[in-house]
């Protein structure tokens, strides 16, 4: 039987470096796709011919389905597993006074890169798995999205990151279970501090240790969702060396119980197809 196959995106470094090398030590291949082409020519020339880098920008839709398209025909026609884990902070803050104008006068807009990348790029990402994922020998796949612990609580420093993040819970919400009928599982991991690239470097010397979420945390969660068939929709939170499964809100009365529980009939009905 040929090895399975992971796409994962912003592969050259952190957690979606540590999830790489961790699947090619299992017999993986792994196509890794980052902007960041130095570092990830670098490690995937160390890992050799289990690890096809791709330079790509998944906020460029061509660019992540010519990604797909490669990762689909080098893994000898099959797809097993999507990491949607590239992700940036905020480079604009909404609670700053900031303002650019153009030449009327009017404030130009606010730069959303960290929706585009956080967000927008992993709805396209999953569009694109789903596409190939169809066509493997036994149809279906993985998909784990990374959220963050900032997807359940919140990041007053990085409002629009928040926003991205609490978003990607939603998604995983709505669509895992509906991806589970067409045999995928569409989970999410929501980490606590983990030491990365991510944060400015005089702050990962500054960071308390015993508040850190190490890499194995987040290796335990892949783990966990490859070996598992059942979990889909979940949202799991990283914190120091355990995995939380976390629950919808509770409802606060009957009324809001049966409309998110009970009304899907009702609603298939309203949607049965997009509203244009
Ligand atoms: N480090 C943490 O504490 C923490 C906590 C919760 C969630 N996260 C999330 O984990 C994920 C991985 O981040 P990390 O901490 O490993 O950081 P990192 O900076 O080490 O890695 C992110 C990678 O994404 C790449 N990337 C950025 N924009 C891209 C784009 N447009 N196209 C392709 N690749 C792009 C970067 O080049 C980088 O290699 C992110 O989604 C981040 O939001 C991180």
């Amino acid at each position: 039987m040929s090895q399975p196959v992971a796409v994962i995106t912003g592969a050259s470094s952190g957690m979606g470096l540590a999830v790489t090398k961790h699947l090619v030590a299992q017999g993986w291949r792994v196509a890794m796709a980052d902007i960041d082409e130095n570092s990830g020519r670098k490690v995937s020339t160390q890992l050799g011919d289990q690890v096809l880098f791709c330079l790509t920008d998944v906020t460029s839709y061509s660019q992540q389905a010519s990604l797909f398209e490669k990762a689909f025909s080098w893994g000898g026609g099959r797809l097993d597993l999507f990491a949607a884990n590239a992700g940036i902070a905020d480079t604009q803050f909404l609670h700053e006074n900031n303002y650019h104008y153009d030449e009327k006068g009017l404030p130009l807009p606010l730069n959303l890169k960290a929706m585009d990348v956080n967000l927008t790029a992993v709805i396209q990402g999953v569009w694109l798995f789903k596409h190939y994922a169809r066509q493997n020998k036994i149809p279906g796949g993985k998909v784990v999205v990374t959220s963050s612990s900032a997807g359940l609580y919140s990041m007053q420093t990085n409002p629009i990151y928040t926003a991205s993040k609490h978003a990607l819970v939603g998604l995983t919400r709505a669509l895992g279970p509906i991806l589970q009928q067409q045999n995928i599982q569409l989970n999410a991991i929501c980490p606590a501090f983990v030491p990365t690239a991510l944060c400015p470097k005089d702050m990962l010397d500054r960071f308390p240790k015993e508040h850190i979420t190490p890499m194995s945390t987040v290796i335990k969660a892949y783990d966990t969702f490859l070996e598992d068939n059942t979990l889909c929709g979940q949202t799991v939170e990283l914190s120091l060396d355990k995995l939380y499964f976390r629950t919808k809100p509770d409802y606060p009365n009957e009324s809001q119980r049966w409309l998110g529980e009970e009304s899907a009939s009702f609603w298939e009905e309203a949607y049965k197809a997009p509203i244009s």
